[in-house]
């Protein structure tokens, strides 16, 4: 196979996407993805891939169809001085590159994350009350702390900016109308997420799904709603436009209505694993590779090798492993990046 050609895996599905995460380390402590008070154990320095490992990768893999990078952690911003690997990510021939962040530090970074080079940011926020937000985030942190990183992020121009919001029912499904009608007259787009069964530690069960149905229902009946078709195959969002403004809402709907048929993501790992899916119990370690001094088309040759073997569907397999009580261990949220 020569330079430059798509690949497909066993169920035909191209790689377009690429996600990096930069740290397993996190200043807060979601309860739905790493759940205060346990012990964690993250990777040491030497561990994990230099910038320069990481571009290397990278640029080896992008003759293989990827054409999207999203950095992601833990909390990416945390990793020291992000703005170079951005600089040196943003010279290479991508259609995009944006990150995913809790918004803690977003104020005082986001200046320099835009003159590296970073299109566009994403930023978790799943309320918009002080006592909900720092509950489901484990730390005492104010709403508006976020909101500022927010605002500072459109005022430099990342741009689209969006706002993932991870819905648990009982505890912020009361929020979907005024988080949407909120950001709606700011022109953000917000993304609704159903609650996961990421990871083996978050206590998820099937009751605490708030259904993106549920959520569109609650939606359509305060805002006049049309659906948009996604914009890219894989894209993972079903998103929909208010008809009275051009700002648009989307849910992203992993357990009742899984999009594994289109899902061309691959993840690397802060301490270099390839995963070929969100729910993966393992991954193909490409450190050793990469640190041989192996040239791009021996790591090349490695990851179409791994994409080959590809037959993940977890979403679309979930409900029948519960049913029948089988319980797969997996990578913990946290290590993966979403
Ligand atoms: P855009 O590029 O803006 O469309 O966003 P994105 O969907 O790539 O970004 P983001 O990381 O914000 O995705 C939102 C969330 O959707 C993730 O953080 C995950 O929680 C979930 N998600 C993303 N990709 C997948 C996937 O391949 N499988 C599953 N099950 N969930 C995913
Ligand atoms: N279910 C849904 N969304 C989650 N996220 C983290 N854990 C979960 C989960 N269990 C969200 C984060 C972030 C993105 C990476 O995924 O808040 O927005
Ligand atoms: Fe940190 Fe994001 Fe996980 Fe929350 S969801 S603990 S912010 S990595
Ligand atoms: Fe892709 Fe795995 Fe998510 Fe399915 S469950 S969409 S295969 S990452």
């Amino acid at each position: 196979m020569g330079f430059g050609s798509v690949i497909k895996d066993r169920l035909g599905r191209e790689l377009h996407d690429l996600r990096i995460s930069v740290t397993d380390r996190c200043n807060f402590r979601c309860s739905f993805c790493m759940p205060d008070g346990e012990d964690y154990q993250f990777f040491r320095r030497e561990e994990i891939l230099s910038f320069e490992e990481i571009r290397d990768f990278v640029r080896a893999v992008i003759p293989l169809g990827i054409k999207k990078i999203r950095l992601t952690g833990g909390e990416p911003l945390l990793r020291r001085d992000l703005e170079k690997l951005i600089n040196m990510l943003s010279s290479l021939p991508l259609e995009d590159l944006s990150l995913t962040t809790n918004g803690f530090l977003l104020r005082e970074k986001a200046g320099l994350l835009k003159s590296s080079g970073l299109k566009r940011v994403t930023v978790s926020l799943h309320s918009l009350k002080d006592e909900v937000f720092s509950r489901l985030v484990g730390r005492d942190v104010k709403v508006s702390k976020i909101l500022e990183g927010i605002e500072e992020a459109i005022r430099v121009g990342l741009w689209p900016v969006k706002v993932n919001v991870c819905v648990i029912r009982g505890i912020n499904d009361k929020e979907i109308v005024d988080i949407a009608r909120f950001f709606k007259e700011r022109g953000v787009v917000v993304r609704f997420i159903e609650f996961m069964d990421v990871g083996n530690l978050n206590g998820w069960s099937i009751d605490s799904v708030f259904s993106a149905r549920e959520m569109l229902e609650l939606l359509s009946r305060q805002f006049d709603l049309e659906p948009v078709g996604k914009s890219y195959r894989g894209e993972v969002a079903d998103r929909y436009r208010y008809k009275d403004c051009n700002t648009e809402v989307g849910f992203i709907s992993s357990i009742t209505q899984p999009f594994c048929g289109d899902c061309n993501r691959l993840r690397l790992t802060a301490d270099g694993r390839l995963l070929t899916c969100l729910f993966a119990q393992d991954g193909y370690s490409i450190k050793n590779l990469i640190r041989s001094g192996a040239g791009e088309e021996e790591i090349r040759r490695f990851v179409r090798e791994v994409w080959f073997k590809r037959e993940d569907r977890y979403s679309e397999k979930r409900l029948e492993l519960l049913k029948d009580g089988i319980k797969p261990h997996k990578i913990e949220m946290f290590k993966v990046g979403g």
